[in-house]
């Protein structure tokens, strides 16, 4: 077992989720990329270190995250056995379920079987009897959602999930599914979606839903990426996410952002901050925001992104800065 830090929860700010018992760490580590088969195990295992001794409770999976799919539950589980196994009370651990897992039709989507099925095999995967929270991925438009809810609803009542959560679902979406969620009294209490400084999408729609149904958000992809961060500000380093995965992040969607990120550090430094602190700290001033999921190749950019948390005020003088930047074209 690791020896951790006993001041590690002094560093951190833990916020309720919605209007539930559930607190957060202000920061959660997200394993989409970096934690997967063909990464070395060593570098997931010092950061999943390093962020659990910087106060960090909640590590965000999904049955999908590696490559291969499976192998960043996989890498999780053997950190958790290995070093991690004597605080499991003190972690929060999530998965989902809903994008492509296995061949044929029940792989995939929002079926009784795909739901119930890949939780069985995540825990398998992650060695755990229960995860903390579990997450329907995305919303299936060909199976009906009261059977989507009723699957979640069935996992809590059989004790291998303590709340669910939803992501990527619209806000009328939402509103359906919590429409059985409150007749169930099932614990849903949290909705994962994509917010930062670059993508305001859900500020008209779904916040206010959320708002309504007393629920937590919690922000993947808080620094866009890396665009949100000094990574590309000189140029676009060879070991990046745009270079290595070019999947989700290119090098030409960088270039569409750098000038304004460049414009957004100058801001930052103004604040004695970095661009990745300033743009974290941006995103928890609502209380509404249970947590940010932030992803990391490095125990550094773990380190950096926690200081957010020093310097969270924003004077009206520094958000219309930061708007001015954002609306130019
Ligand atoms: N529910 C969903 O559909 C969904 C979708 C996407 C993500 N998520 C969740 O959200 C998590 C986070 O997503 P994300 O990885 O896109 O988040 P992100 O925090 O926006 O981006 C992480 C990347 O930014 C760079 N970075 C982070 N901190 C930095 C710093 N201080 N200085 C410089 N660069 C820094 C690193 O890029 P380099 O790798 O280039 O170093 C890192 O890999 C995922 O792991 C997953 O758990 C959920």
């Amino acid at each position: 077992m690791i020896q951790t830090d006993h001041d590690r929860y002094e560093k951190m700010s833990y916020r309720r989720v919605g209007h539930s018992g559930l607190r957060l760490s202000a920061l959660s580590l997200g394993m989409w990329h970096n934690f997967g088969g063909v990464d070395p195990l060593e570098n997931a295992r010092a950061i999943i270190h390093r962020a659990f001794d910087l106060g960090i409770t909640h590590f965000d999976l999904a049955n999908n995250y590696g490559p291969p799919a499976g192998s960043a539950e996989e890498n999780f589980g053997k950190i958790l056995k290995q070093d991690l196994a004597g605080y499991r009370d003190e972690l929060i651990i999530s998965t989902k379920a809903g994008y492509h897992m296995w061949e044929g039709p029940y792989g995939e989507w929002g079926s009784r079987k795909h739901i119930i099925y890949s939780l069985d095999q995540s825990l398998k995967r992650l060695g755990l009897d229960y995860v903390d929270i579990f997450y329907s991925h995305r919303p299936d438009p060909d199976t009906p959602f009261e059977e989507t809810a009723l699957a979640l609803d069935a996992v809590v009542k059989a004790g291998k999930a303590l709340y669910v959560g939803l992501s990527n679902y619209s806000p009328e979406q939402t509103a359906t599914m919590m429409h059985f969620f409150n007749e169930l009294k099932t614990p849903c209490i949290i909705h994962q979606d994509p917010y930062n400084l670059y993508n305001r999408k859900i500020e008209n729609g779904l916040l206010p839903v959320l708002r309504e149904e007393k629920m937590g958000l919690i922000a993947f992809s808080p620094l866009a990426q890396g665009q949100l961060t000094d990574r590309y500000l000189n140029g676009i380093p060879q070991d990046s996410r745009a270079v290595k995965s070019g999947r989700f992040l290119d090098v030409e969607q960088v270039g569409k952002t750098i000038e304004k990120s460049r414009k957004l550090n100058a801001v930052a430094l103004e604040r004695h901050q970095t661009l990745a602190e300033m743009s974290l700290a941006w995103l928890l001033k609502d209380p509404l925001v249970a947590s940010v999921i932030i992803g990391a190749s490095k125990v550094s950019q773990v380190e950096d992104n926690v200081k957010a948390l020093e310097n969270s005020d924003f004077s009206n003088s520094e958000l219309e800065k930061i708007e001015n930047i954002l609306k130019k074209e």
